[in-house]
C-alpha cells in the first residue's frame, strides 16, 4: 500500500506503448527513467531533467547497466535518433528542451537519496514544470507526481501541488490523489489524465 512509485508507475504504464516519448522531471537515481525507457523501448524517446551532475551520473550507469542507450541533451538542441536523453537543467526549463507531444510525465519530487538534502525541488520551479508539462501531454497522457512531506518544504510544495491538480478544468483532465490516511509522513500520489 505504501509503494507510491509503483502506483506511478502502473498508472503511466497503462498509456505508454513502444515507441512513445516521455518526461522525467527528476531523473535522481534513475529508476524512473529505467522504467519509462523499458515502456518506449528502442524506437521511444525519454527525457530525464536533474539540476544534478551527480543524479545524471547514476542515471546513466543505471541506463547502461541495463543495456539502455542515453546521451546528453543541451539547450535548444534536437534530439537525435531515439533513446534516453539526459537533461543537466531545471525542470521549469522542460518547454526548451521537449518539443514533440509525450505520452507521460512523471515527477518524483523530493531529495537525491544519499544526496544533499538541500538540492530538493521545491514549489516554485515544480510548479512552472508542471504548467509547462501539462501542454505537451497528447490526448490520453498522462501526469504522476509523488510528493513528499517529512522534508523542510516538502508539506508545502505537495499542498500546492495538490491545489494544482484540483484546479485543472474537468473538461479537459480528469485527477486523482492517493495516499496513506494513517501515516502523517505518507508521501502522496497525484495523477493527472488529458481527456
Ligand atoms: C527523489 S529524487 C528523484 C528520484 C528518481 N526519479 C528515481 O527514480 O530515482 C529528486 C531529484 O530531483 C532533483 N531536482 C531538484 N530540483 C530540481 C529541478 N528544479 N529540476 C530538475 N531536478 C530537480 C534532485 O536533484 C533529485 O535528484
Amino acid at each position: 500500500m505504501d509503494r507510491m512509485v509503483g502506483l506511478a508507475h502502473k498508472f503511466l504504464g497503462e498509456v505508454l506503448s513502444f515507441g512513445d516519448r516521455a518526461v522525467d522531471l527528476t531523473a535522481g537515481g534513475g529508476r524512473d527513467a529505467l522504467f519509462l525507457a523499458g515502456r518506449t523501448g528502442s524506437a521511444g524517446r525519454v527525457y530525464a531533467f536533474d539540476i544534478q551532475q551527480d543524479a545524471l551520473r547514476r542515471t546513466e550507469a543505471l541506463l547502461r547497466e541495463h543495456g539502455l542507450i542515453c546521451c546528453y541533451l543541451g539547450c535548444g538542441e534536437i534530439p537525435r535518433g531515439n533513446g534516453v536523453f539526459l537533461v543537466n537543467d531545471g525542470h521549469q526549463r522542460v518547454g526548451s528542451y521537449v518539443r514533440e507531444p509525450v505520452q507521460a510525465v512523471i515527477a518524483n519530487l523530493g531529495y537525491l537519496p544519499q544526496g544533499d538534502k538541500r538540492l530538493a525541488t521545491c514549489s516554485e520551479t515544480t510548479l512552472q514544470a508542471l504548467q509547462d508539462a501539462l501542454p505537451l501531454l497528447s490526448a490520453g497522457g498522462r501526469l504522476a507526481v509523488i510528493a513528499y512531506v517529512g522534508h523542510p518544504g516538502g508539506r508545502q510544495e505537495a499542498d500546492r501541488i495538490t491545489d494544482f491538480f484540483g484546479g485543472l478544468p474537468p473538461a479537459r483532465w480528469k485527477t486523482m490523489q492517493t495516499r496513506m490516511l494513517n501515516r502523517e509522513q505518507a508521501p502522496l500520489l497525484l495523477m493527472a489524465e488529458k481527456l
